[in-house]
């Protein structure tokens, strides 16, 4: 396989914040408190004042805060809409909590769920329903969702693992529905190495979540009251989170900035068709960088060609949908038909290399090198040309 010259996400922590971060660590170390120690609260606390909920919880995955609250509302032996077009852990999050995930199609402009996918699915036997802010963006109809989720009595978590620092109309990502919960695996645009966050403003999800990261022991970790689970976040993950916390803006801005400049190109070389749409009063979180390729072009072809000709790693968000995946179809009988625009749409997505070090003179050769591949014919196979 070609080296990679250009990948698809890297973390961002600047030798600055290694230094820093060197003698975090060694206090850290120095303490012989290595777990929910003062880095994890003052983290939870800065972390809640960034997203403007009451409550943050630190946990080890960005799975857990997922199903945790699905727990907590007992989903269980009830129906949980998920919109297909998800990294698994989303709905697999339901089945976690003992509910059915509940699959919908997807908005081609978003990539997500929007009102009209997540209406259609909805039953007598729904609890919840999980948006994921793919990519990093906030669905334009959120307002839409969140007052019919009111209107229904359906709780509405926010899977916001792409979407640090997106905002809509103002509001952050996390504070929009009645849960959020964030990843902060190396790929994120924050990362803790694993780890994840709840957000919520429920004072009682925010208990239940920190009886239940600790095996289900109460408050006052004296008595076991529930059955629970080890979901804790380390303190030297902790303070990695505080250092990416404070350069969130900074990271959020960069992505922006790398974003415009993919636009910019793309025009410039006649390829604006490929670019998803932006739209008013969101704060995109460009998490990932999506294209569209036009119809009959082969994504697996396309990734394949800019990794062999140019080093460029590029991906995908998602393929396949979680409705193609052989467990979901064995387990839970979807199958290929199910959502045609997930499954037609998502087959001419590919995600580029987006992160906050990646330079304008790689964007350049991306956007030449899709260039080119988008104006041959396909099949054409000159590896390392
Ligand atoms: C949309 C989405 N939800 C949930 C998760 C789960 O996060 P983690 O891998 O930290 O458990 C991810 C991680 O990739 C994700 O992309």
């Amino acid at each position: 396989m070609a080296k990679t010259l250009v990948p698809q996400a890297r973390p961002c922590i600047p030798e600055e914040d290694v230094a820093a971060l060197l003698e975090d660590f060694a206090q850290i170390l120095r303490s012989g408190r290595l777990t929910m120690g003062p880095y994890v609260e003052r983290f939870e606390q800065e972390f809640a004042a960034c997203v403007g909920t009451k409550h943050a919880v630190g946990m080890n995955s960005g799975t857990a805060p997922l199903e945790v609250a699905l727990r907590h509302w007992g989903v269980a032996g009830r129906e949980v809409v998920v919109p297909t077009n998800t990294f698994i852990a989303s709905s697999n999050a339901a089945l976690l909590a003992g509910g059915r995930p509940v699959l919908c199609d997807i908005d081609p402009q978003t990539l997500s769920s929007g009102l009209p996918q997540i209406e259609a699915r909805i039953t007598a036997k729904t609890a919840a329903v999980v948006v994921v802010h793919t990519a990093g963006l906030i669905a334009p109809d959120i307002e839409a969702i969140r007052s019919h989720c009111r209107g229904r009595g359906l709780l509405l978590l926010e899977d916001a693992a792409h979407a640090h620092g997106a905002r809509a109309d103002g509001q952050p990502a996390g504070s929009l529905g009645d849960a959020a919960g964030f990843s902060f695996f190396p790929t994120k645009p924050l990362t803790t190495g694993e780890g994840g966050m709840l957000s919520t403003n429920d004072r009682g999800l925010a208990d239940f979540a920190r009886s239940f990261r600790t095996h289900g022991v109460s408050a006052q970790g004296r008595s076991l009251v529930r059955l629970g689970h080890n979901y804790r976040l380390p303190e030297l993950s902790a303070a990695l989170g505080l250092r990416q916390l404070a350069r969130l803006a900074e990271h959020t801005a960069a992505r922006n900035r790398l974003a415009a400049r993919y636009r910019r190109v793309f025009v410039r070389l006649g390829c604006g068709d490929v670019l998803l749409p932006e739209f008013a009063g969101r704060v995109h979180a460009y998490y990932k960088f999506p294209v569209r390729l036009p119809a009959g072009k082969s994504r697996e072809w396309v990734v394949a060609q800019l990794r062999a000709r140019w080093g460029i790693a590029a991906g995908s968000v998602y393929w396949p949908p979680c409705h193609l995946t052989p467990f979901y179809q064995r387990e839970l009988g979807y199958g290929p038909g199910d959502f045609p625009v997930a499954e037609a749409v998502l087959a001419q997505v590919v995600t580029l290399p987006m992160f906050p070090g990646l330079r304008d003179e790689a964007v350049e050769v991306v956007c030449c090198g899709l260039a080119e591949l988008l104006a041959e014919a396909e099949g054409d196979t000159r590896a390392g040309k």
